[in-house]
């Protein structure tokens, strides 16, 4: 005998947003007056409440919407520190700049095992409580061979999605030799860290990493089994999204800075098999007072758009995809439907998965309830808490239908 019923009917959905063209209308394959049917932690089934099947057990949505949980594609909650003052100073006029990870990096060293561990669940909860449950966590503030492989050790504990991003700024130590950071991060750091992740990132930005460094590391980390991705032209022109490209990245993220050729070449390589995504990350525009990359202009060049939040102590620490949306629509130029989509569908083409992201038979039963008729009201309704319940592979989560 269980507690746990079989299948659980969640009847009465006003608007329930599939992310499946068969299923439903227009780009998030909407159906109204829907009902959603979950199974085995998966979707069963799926369309007109009219239709739908018998279940053991039943929740009422009551006239409210159903989304598929926010899939967050980059996050860094693996750290220890403050850098309230650092944001307050941008607020005044000071630019950000990539150097400043290395006051998180002193304080991430500094921090026990267990520290780093209850501060990375306490943002998992957050960002489940917000609607997030998918959430890709990077390493980065240890920048030592030992540092890198806690963080990641870490990290392996909250998610499934572990990114090595030793890559992140040339570590103190080596400010004179960057050249020898490189070869540690390609070197020894990758042999401790390849085992516990499943991506190699780099920051390849002024500050940061060079094309041939950046080159180097995404190389090194292929040749070991991870899958690429980049930050890239976060803060001005630079190459490297040409390098996602290139190395067939399923990411590159921030393209806040974009030349036409960057624009073209995210348009083509959004027709293959294995697309490089523009995640786009509003928060830290929002936060470092830049302007906001042009979503729309991507968008109908044909290029393949994510939203994520970046959450990080430094450029953006928020965890709010619906925050993310509502700039997006706001100020990005891309529709409520497209923003949606982005931040659901778009984040789990950024992690090459299909089985999160959409609410369709087959799918991880991670959805969203929203205290709100539609989806609209995500950007409608700016900065205020819409999130009802949260499901994670069918059973309740957060919150209460
Ligand atoms: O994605 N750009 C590089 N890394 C982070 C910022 C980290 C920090 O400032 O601590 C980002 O914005
Ligand atoms: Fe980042």
């Amino acid at each position: 005998m269980t507690d746990v019923p079989e299948s659980i009917l969640i009847d009465d959905i006003a608007t329930l947003v599939t992310n499946d063209p068969g299923l439903g209308e227009g780009r998030v394959g909407t159906v109204e007056d829907a009902a959603l049917v979950i199974e085995g932690g998966a979707v069963a089934w799926a369309g007109p409440r009219a239709h739908a099947p018998a279940a053991d057990a039943r929740v009422d949505a009551a006239g409210r919407c159903v989304i598929p949980g926010f899939v967050d594609s980059h996050s860094h909650i693996v750290f220890a520190g403050d850098r309230s003052r650092e944001f307050a100073a941008r607020m005044s006029g000071r630019p950000y700049s990539a150097g400043g990870i290395r006051t998180t990096v002193a304080a991430t060293r500094a921090a026990s095992d267990a520290e780093l561990l209850a501060g990375a669940r306490g943002f998992v909860a957050e960002a489940r409580a917000q609607g997030t449950t998918t959430l890709e966590v990077k390493s980065g503030y240890g920048l030592t061979v030992a540092d890198e492989e806690r963080a990641l050790a870490v990290a392996g504990r909250v998610t499934d999605e572990v990114t090595f991003l030793g890559a992140h700024v040339v570590a103190p130590e080596y400010a004179d030799d960057p050249q020898g950071y490189v070869d540690l991060v390609t070197g020894p750091m990758l042999d401790a860290c390849a085992p516990r992740a499943r991506w190699i990132d780099v920051f390849c930005e002024r500050g940061a990493f060079d094309e041939e460094a950046s080159r180097r590391v995404l190389t090194a980390g292929m040749a070991r089994g991870l899958l690429p991705r980049v930050h890239g032209n976060q803060l001005g022109e630079g190459p490297g999204v040409r390098l996602a490209v290139e190395v067939g990245a399923a990411s590159v993220d921030h393209c806040t800075y974009l030349s036409a050729a960057d624009v073209d070449a995210l348009a083509q390589a959004a027709k293959r098999t294995e697309p490089t995504v523009a995640t786009l990350l509003p928060g830290v525009d929002f936060s470092t007072r830049q302007s906001y990359p042009d979503a729309r202009a991507l968008i109908d060049a044909g290029a393949i758009v994510a939203l994520a939040s970046d959450c990080n102590p430094g450029s953006c620490f928020t965890s709010s995809l619906a925050f993310c949306i509502a700039v997006a629509v706001r100020d990005m130029g891309m529709t409520p439907d497209e923003a949606v989509w982005a931040a659901t569908a778009g984040g789990a083409l950024a992690l090459r998965r299909t089985d999160v992201g959409r609410l369709s038979p087959g799918a991880h039963a991670d959805l969203v309830l929203l205290n709100a008729p539609n989806h609209l009201y995500l950007a409608y309704r700016p900065g205020v808490p819409q999130v009802a319940a949260v499901w994670k592979d069918g059973v309740l989560a957060h919150g209460r239908p």
